[in-house]
């Protein structure tokens, strides 16, 4: 059975029993908890929680939904079951039926036969797992299906107890596992052997909610409003089962990916060579979940979503590699599996070309990193070797992974071919800091979501009408007022507070832009709004300061927003939106949308691009822009459905959910149509001038263009008119010819600071046969070490060192010269070979003055330089050279 029907028959047997079918949401949804959607539930989380009610007539629902997981990215391939992207199909109950309900249904769908909607599996190979206590579930499998009690299993917490993995709705399982024969394992049940016994479906009897704590030892914090059912069966296990496939990655689905790079490599899959079958596999998985989440909005980056992007892409480039590929491969990956996927996502067939072209961007990068990180690679190799040492160190593997995107298996084996080995355990430590410091973040994330708590009661029953689209003034009452942190009834002057109306007129930040400044009046009292937020996109928080009077919950208001304002926050959005426009006719599709902020007289605008735009690039997008501007396009804004914003072209799709009533945004036709909940101007000659400032990088990946727009723009050129005007006046040049005049002006400065040093490098020279005068005796060697004048470089001091070294003849001599640049140290050793002979090595004295002054070096052992960071610690430095010496 292809994996469509498999699908297709999920979903008939629930809207048979009355649930209504909900599509997928995207694999990226606003929740902060959440890199990507993992599991079918996680759309349905409010009415889990009680914050939302339902919009399902029956109180049941039916999806299948895109999941990610990459947690176990390093188990794909070498299990039978892991895939970082799958398809689960639910069913859930919000307070509808329980546990026998859905203990039935699963029953049904799965053991029907296939001529009734059924997948026709055998009953006897079914095996079936309940919570250690939860003897009401093992009743019903027992009792009421029928399942011989030797094949019900229990198993504890970290197996059938389910939570999102952090606080949140909770509920104890029950699993239904598929017994694939004796070839497969050991005999014995799902506790015996998970392999054998392909856990398909994952019952979750939902009715507590959980507290912090790790999978298994979290608290259970409290029961949720009502018992609810969460189901998630498996697309692809029950398909590797229905198609008799040995894995997940060999279904109907991934096969045609491995059958490619069979093709591609001229590998051999499933030749007994275990390890080319691991990369096949990876090849498959991977190409799948990196065209999905490119198909929701990703684009390659170092951080978050585009760093888990970039990795399975760079994985699927280096497997293909290591079986063989000598060609790039992404395209034909990409086209296969989106092939493949098509049937079940019929959206895949609109966005083939971007997802190819984001891909092969993609591969090119890795493809100029592989070439970077290679030579940084063999500089290391070469150091190590020339210390005379056979490890790599760990943190040098780490820097090739964090910063040149080497897997470590790579490093690992270029390593090999160079004789070296690697620090593993450092490498290791390394990791793990790393992954400390990103759960840190994840942490700092989560805190967010919790904070809402109070909110919740409003956000459910008092949704705020916001009515600013077109009204700058309205009356309202308000039904909430917070003050640090606690519901109040009443506040004073003085007073910093939060209020929340019925109904406002000011915008709340989102997508963008910032909250409206403005006032909340009633007789002589006086709340001035600082700003606005929005909780669970439906309830608006005022910030604000009670600068007269005193206010009162249900009390009736008047709300006026700074009208001024929302005039240049409404000019700064619709620039925003000319200048994305802008920005994709010049770089093309791929610079896609990463963040972006706008206030009154300013824009910035992140979007995920690789490469540095050049000045000509920017000239075009801002040529673009102000023409846009002059065109005088109308602004529309239309509310439509999700599906109809698709059709008409609109950008950024991610974020929204099924069902959504999304606003789409669309500038003079074609030429910009976005989905944005934000304010515009009516005409783009509102705008007025759009003074692009330039464009820069904000962590690797990502570029950020900064604007000023309207009357901000018009002061900005007359700063930059004033300040030219004054530097032509000063150098008494015209304008037109200053670029030239200082160019002319810091020629001549350079060669007078050449000559500058060149005079200096001589009267120091002169001065070699003094320090060899001051030599000091340390045991058998002649010891020079002077802290010389400020401003000579490693270079310089390289040179005087091996000069003095020459006056020293044919004495065991060491040199030490240092001196400072800019906060730094830089130094030098230069040994005679007598000094080397008995021993003495530049290199261990540059790191050993290195310890001393925070530095590092290397070089040959006569001669050999460094630089530190602590210039107080230099003549500690020099003693260490010299007990060195005296111990030689
Ligand atoms: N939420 C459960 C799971 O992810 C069942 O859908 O397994």
């Amino acid at each position: 059975m292809q994996t469509h029907e498999i699908r297709e028959r999920f979903t008939q047997h629930f809207i048979n029993a009355g649930h209504e079918p909900v599509p997928s949401a995207s694999l990226i949804l606003d929740d902060p908890t959440l890199l990507f959607v993992n599991a079918g539930m996680v759309p349905f989380k409010p009415y889990f929680l009680g914050q939302q009610t339902p919009p399902f007539a029956s109180g049941t629902a039916t999806s299948i939904q895109k999941c990610v997981r990459t947690l176990d990215i390093e188990e794909v391939g070498i299990t039978t079951r892991h895939n970082t992207f799958f398809q689960m199909a639910g069913n859930f109950s919000f307070g509808q039926y329980f546990k026998e309900g859905a203990i039935k249904h699963a029953w049904a769908l799965l053991t029907n036969p296939v001529s009734e909607g059924g997948y026709g599996l055998d009953p006897q190979r079914l095996w079936v797992t309940v919570y250690l206590d939860d003897d009401e579930a093992a009743g019903i499998w027992e009792n009421t299906i029928g399942v011989p009690a030797e094949r019900i299993q229990r198993m504890g917490m970290e197996d059938n107890f389910w939570s999102m993995g952090v606080p949140g709705p909770c509920g104890p399982c029950s699993e239904i596992y598929y017994d694939r024969g004796p070839e497969h394992g050991k005999e014995g049940g799902p506790i015996a052997d998970d392999t054998r016994y392909l856990e398909i479906w994952n019952l979750v009897f939902m009715e507590s909610i959980r507290g912090e704590g790790d999978k298994k030892g979290f608290e259970i914090i409290g029961e949720l409003p009502k018992k609810n059912i969460d189901t998630g069966m498996g697309v692809e296990r029950v398909a590797c089962i229905l198609q008799g496939v040995d894995n997940v990655y060999e279904t109907d689905l991934l096969r045609p990916v491995i059958d490619a790079a069979i093709e591609l490599t001229g590998a051999r899959y499933n030749a007994g060579n275990t390890r080319d079958d691991v990369r096949f596999r990876v090849i498959a998985d991977h190409s799948r979940t990196a065209m999905m989440i490119i198909l929701d909005g990703v684009t390659p980056s170092n951080e978050g979503r585009g760093y888990i992007l970039r990795r399975l892409l760079r994985r699927i480039v280096r497997s293909a590699r290591l079986l063989g590929a000598t060609a790039p491969v992404l395209e034909p990956f990409m086209n296969t599996i989106m092939d493949t996927m098509t049937p079940s996502f019929p959206e895949i067939a609109d966005n083939r070309e971007r997802i190819v072209r984001v891909a092969v961007a993609e591969e090119r990068a890795f493809m100029k990193t592989l070439e970077s990180g290679t030579h940084r690679f063999e500089e290391a190799a070469a150091s190590v070797k020339a210390a005379g040492a056979g490890t790599l160190p760990g943190a040098q593997a780490f820097e090739l992974h964090d910063t040149y995107g080497f897997p470590i298996d790579l490093t690992l084996e270029m390593a090999r071919e160079s004789g070296l080995e690697v620090d593993m355990d450092e490498f290791n430590r390394e990791m793990a800091l790393q992954r400390e410091r990103a759960k840190a973040d994840n942490k700092a994330k989560k805190q967010g979501n919790l904070d809402e708590s109070l909110y919740r009661e409003w956000v459910d029953s008092h949704p705020t009408e916001f009515v600013g689209f077109s009204e700058l003034a309205h009356d309202g009452t308000v039904i909430g007022l917070v003050r640090d942190g606690e519901k109040v009834t009443e506040v004073s002057q003085g007073d910093e507070v939060e209020v929340i109306l019925d109904v406002t007129p000011m915008y709340a930040e989102s997508g963008g832009q910032m909250g409206d400044r403005g006032r909340i009046v009633v007789g002589d009292t006086v709340l001035n709004v600082t700003d606005v937020q929005k909780v669970g996109k439906k309830l608006w928080i005022h910030k604000a300061t009670v600068q007269n009077g005193g206010l009162d919950l249900g009390q009736g208001v008047t709300t006026e927003v700074d009208s001024s304002w929302r005039h240049g926050a409404r000019q700064a959005h619709t620039a925003t939106h000319l200048i994305h426009a802008a920005l994709r006719q010049v770089l093309g599709p791929t610079a896609v949308q990463a963040g972006s902020l706008n206030k009154p007289g300013y824009l910035r605008f992140d979007f995920n691009y690789t490469e540095q735009l050049s000045d000509e690039q920017l000239r075009e997008i801002a040529t673009i822009t102000n023409q846009a501007v002059d065109a005088d396009f109308a602004v529309n804004t239309i509310e439509t459905s999700l599906e109809e914003a698709k059709a008409m072209g609109a950008m950024a799709l991610f974020g929204e959910n099924y069902g959504d009533v999304v606003r789409v945004v669309e500038i003079g036709g074609p030429f910009s149509i976005e989905l944005c909940g934000g304010t515009h101007v009516d005409h783009s000659s509102q705008i007025g001038p759009v003074a692009v400032l330039g464009e820069s990088s904000v962590g690797s990946g990502a570029r950020r263009i900064e604007a000023y727009s309207g009357l901000e723009s018009f002061r900005y050129f007359s700063r930059e008119a004033a300040l030219a005007s004054g530097l032509a006046a000063e150098l008494k040049t015209p304008t037109e010819q200053l670029p030239d005049r200082i160019a002319q002006l810091t020629d001549r400065l350079r060669a007078a600071e050449k000559e500058l040093a060149a005079m200096r490098r001589q009267q120091l020279s002169s001065h070699t046969a003094q320090y060899v005068e001051q030599a000091q005796q340390v045991a058998k060697f002649s010891l020079v070490s002077v802290k010389l004048p400020d401003g000579l470089g490693a270079g310089d001091l390289r040179t005087m060192a091996s000069d003095v070294r020459e006056r020293l003849g044919a004495r065991p001599g060491v040199v030490v010269l240092a001196s400072s640049v800019d906060g730094k140290v830089p130094f030098a050793v230069a040994v005679t070979k007598p000094a080397v002979e008995a021993g003495v090595k530049a290199g261990d004295l540059v790191k050993l003055i290195g310890g001393y002054v925070d530095g590092k070096g290397g070089g040959k052992p006569d001669l050999a330089q460094g630089s530190g960071s602590n210039p107080e610690g230099l003549s500690a430095g020099f003693s260490a050279v010299r007990d060195h010496l005296a111990q030689a």
